[in-house]
Formats: structure tokens, C-alpha cells, sequence
């Protein structure tokens, strides 16, 4: 996927930044990136026709743009009709949605287990942080397709993390195909 010259300049500013691990930077730059959304949104090209997961979720499309030992950022896609399951990514990550909703729901972490949170849906030119401890779940409502860009402060494919049972928030190692299997459909 050919992006703009802005997020090509978005990304390489990020660089250094996250090198330093400067949260608030980024945050900003991303901040900027999605203020005039609509303009941004019309810049990225749309994903082609996603393929279900082996299990036949349709979740969205991913595409990665950068990817290093200190930063990942990619395009991300959230469609409507499937729960995706609660999961940590080990590392800071800014979430900023530049067209439709994507739904967030929280976890907190207690001194017995994790425990649901506070929600929130994030519209465009939203932008959101989340600690290195966070858990979260996104999904999409009905009619609203989430496009994102996520920004990982980290290789987020080489993390060790963990995804949690969305019926009893049991932590368990982070696998794609385990990812798969806690999909839940959308009431
Ligand atoms: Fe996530």
C-alpha cells in the first residue's frame, strides 16, 4: 500500500522519538497527522476485499508500515459484527482513528485478576494512549467501520503478551490462532 508524503514524514519523525521513548511526541505527531481527518482518510487507500480468520471472523484489514526493535506503526481496520478479545500489547501503544468508530473496552488489572473497566468509542481525529500495562478489546458498531493508525512502541510481533478469556479474563499466551478462537459475535 503507497501512503501519503505526510504519513511517510509522520513516520520518520516518529523514529527518533520513540527511540527516546517520548509518548507524549508521538502523541502530538499523531495528534497533527488526523486533525483534518476526512483529508487524511481520503489519502489512504482503502483496504481490498479481507478474507476471514481460519475461523471466519472478519476482522479488518492490516497494513504494517514500519517496523523495528523500538516502533511499529501500521493501518489498521476494525469492521463491525465481531467482539475481538481482550489483550495486552507489552509496550506503550497510541491509537489515533482517522474515519468511523473504533469501539474500545478496558481491563484493569487487580491484585486477583482483571477485572472489565471503563469503555470508550473513539471517532475520528480521536487519539488514544494506552500504558504498557493496558488491556483492551476493540470492536466497531454496526455500520461504522473503524480505519486507525496504531503506533506500538516496540516490535509488537516479537512481544511476548497475552490475550485473556473474554468470558473469564484468564490470561493465556498470545497466539494468532488463539486470537481467533476468542472472537465472540457482536449482539
Ligand atoms: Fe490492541
Amino acid at each position: 500500500m503507497e501512503l501519503s508524503q505526510e504519513f511517510d514524514a509522520f513516520v520518520e519523525a516518529c523514529i527518533p522519538l520513540a527511540a527516546n521513548a517520548d509518548h507524549a511526541g508521538v502523541q502530538r505527531l499523531l495528534t497533527d497527522l488526523i486533525s483534518d481527518h476526512a483529508d487524511f482518510a481520503a489519502n489512504v487507500p482503502q483496504f481490498g476485499e479481507v478474507k476471514p480468520s481460519p475461523l471466519g471472523w472478519t476482522l479488518g484489514g492490516e497494513y504494517v508500515h514500519h517496523t523495528s526493535d523500538e516502533l511499529t506503526v501500521m493501518v489498521l481496520d476494525t469492521l463491525p459484527g465481531v467482539l475481538q478479545p481482550p489483550h495486552d500489547h507489552a509496550m506503550h501503544a497510541i491509537i489515533g482513528v482517522f474515519q468511523g468508530c473504533e469501539e474500545q473496552r478496558f481491563f484493569a488489572r487487580t491484585n486477583t485478576g482483571v477485572v472489565p473497566a471503563a469503555g470508550r468509542t473513539l471517532e475520528a481525529g480521536d487519539v488514544v494512549v494506552l500504558g504498557e500495562q493496558a488491556i483492551h478489546a476493540i470492536s466497531a458498531p454496526p455500520g461504522q467501520p473503524a480505519r486507525a493508525v496504531h503506533v506500538y512502541f516496540g516490535d509488537i510481533y516479537a512481544a511476548e503478551r497475552s490475550l485473556f478469556d473474554p468470558d473469564t479474563l484468564e490470561p493465556l499466551p498470545y497466539t494468532a490462532e488463539r486470537y481467533d478462537e476468542l472472537c465472540r459475535p457482536a449482539s
